[in-house]
C-alpha cells in the first residue's frame, strides 16, 4: 500500500476539524507519527461528510471570482463606439494623388533645352529618313535617296555653305533635272540631278530658316561624320540661333506692349 505523506493526512484532518467533521483529539503536529493507517480509518468514518465538504469548498472557490467590471464605465462606453478609422484620414486620403502628381512633377528632370543638334535630328526623322534611311544610308541601305553616310554628303558638299543649304530647300528640280549640283570636282564625278532616277523634294516651304540650318548640320556632323574645331561648333550654334533656332516660343517671358 502507498504510503500517504504524514503532512497530507494531517491538512486534511485539520480542515475536518474546522468544519466540524473531525474532533480535536489533540494528534495534530505534535502526533505526526500517528500511523497512516489510523488516518486513513478516520477519514473513511468521516465519508459521510464528504459532500459537506466539497460543497464548502465550491463555496468558498466561487468567493475567489473576481466580480465582473461594471459595464457602463465612462471609458469602456467610449472605446466602444469611437471611430475605428480617424476622421482626419479622409481629407489625407483624398489629397493622396494630388500629392503624388505633384511628387513626380517635381522631381521629373527638366526638358531638354533644345540644340540645333537634337532639332536636326527630329527634322531628319521626320523629313529625310523615308528616302535617306536612319542611318544616312540612302540607296546603299535600301532607300531612294543618295547614300549621305561615310562622308558621301561631305564629298558633294565640301562645305556648309549657301549652296547646300539652297540643295536642300529646292531639291532636284530647283536645282533643274540634268543640271550638276555640289562640288563639280568630286570623287566620281559631279552628281548630276535626276541622274538617280528619282528627285529629291524641295524644303524650302516646309521647314523655316533655323529648321533648314540645323538639319543640314546633322546631315553633315552626325551622318556624314564631319570633324570640325569646338569654335566652329560654336559659330554655328550662333548662326542658328541668329536664324531663330533655340528661341522659347509662346507662354512665359512676356514683356510690354
Ligand atoms: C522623296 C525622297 C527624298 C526625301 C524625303 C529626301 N531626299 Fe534627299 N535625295 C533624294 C534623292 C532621290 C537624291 C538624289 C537627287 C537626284 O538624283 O536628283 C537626294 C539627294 C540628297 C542630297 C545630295 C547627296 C549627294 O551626294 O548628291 C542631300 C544632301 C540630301 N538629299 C539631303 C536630304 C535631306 C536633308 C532631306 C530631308 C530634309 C532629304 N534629303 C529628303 C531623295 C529624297
Amino acid at each position: 500500500m502507498t504510503e500517504v505523506p504524514e503532512y497530507l493526512l494531517e491538512r486534511s484532518r485539520q480542515r475536518r476539524i474546522a468544519l466540524g467533521v473531525l474532533e480535536d483529539d489533540g494528534s495534530g503536529e505534535g502526533g505526526a507519527a500517528a500511523p497512516a493507517a489510523a488516518a486513513s480509518a478516520e477519514a473513511a468514518a468521516a465519508g459521510s461528510s464528504q459532500a459537506q465538504m466539497i460543497a464548502a469548498a465550491k463555496e468558498a472557490a466561487l468567493l475567489e471570482v473576481e466580480p465582473e467590471p461594471p459595464a457602463d464605465q465612462e471609458w469602456v462606453l467610449a472605446a466602444q463606439t469611437r471611430h475605428r478609422i480617424p476622421i482626419w484620414v479622409l481629407p489625407v486620403l483624398f489629397c493622396l494623388p494630388l500629392w503624388a502628381f505633384v511628387y513626380v512633377k517635381l522631381t521629373e528632370p527638366p526638358p531638354e533645352p533644345i540644340t540645333a543638334i537634337n532639332e536636326g535630328a527630329a527634322t531628319y526623322a521626320v523629313r529625310c529618313a523615308s528616302c535617306h534611311v536612319g542611318d544616312g544610308s540612302g540607296s546603299d541601305g535600301g532607300g531612294v535617296g543618295r547614300p549621305l553616310w561615310n562622308g558621301e554628303v561631305l564629298l558633294t558638299f565640301p562645305s556648309l555653305d549657301d549652296a547646300f543649304i539652297e540643295w536642300i530647300a529646292v531639291g532636284s528640280e530647283g536645282i533643274g533635272l540634268g543640271q550638276p549640283y555640289g562640288d563639280p570636282n568630286r570623287p566620281g564625278g559631279a552628281h548630276i540631278s535626276g541622274d538617280t532616277g528619282s528627285n529629291m523634294p524641295a524644303f524650302g516651304e516646309v521647314l523655316n530658316d533655323h529648321q533648314l540650318y540645323s538639319v543640314a548640320r546633322y546631315v553633315r556632323e552626325v551622318i556624314g561624320g564631319e570633324d570640325i574645331s569646338d569654335e566652329a561648333v560654336a559659330e554655328r550654334d550662333a548662326e542658328w540661333e541668329d536664324r531663330g533656332g533655340g528661341a522659347v516660343t509662346g507662354g512665359s517671358g512676356g514683356g510690354g506692349h
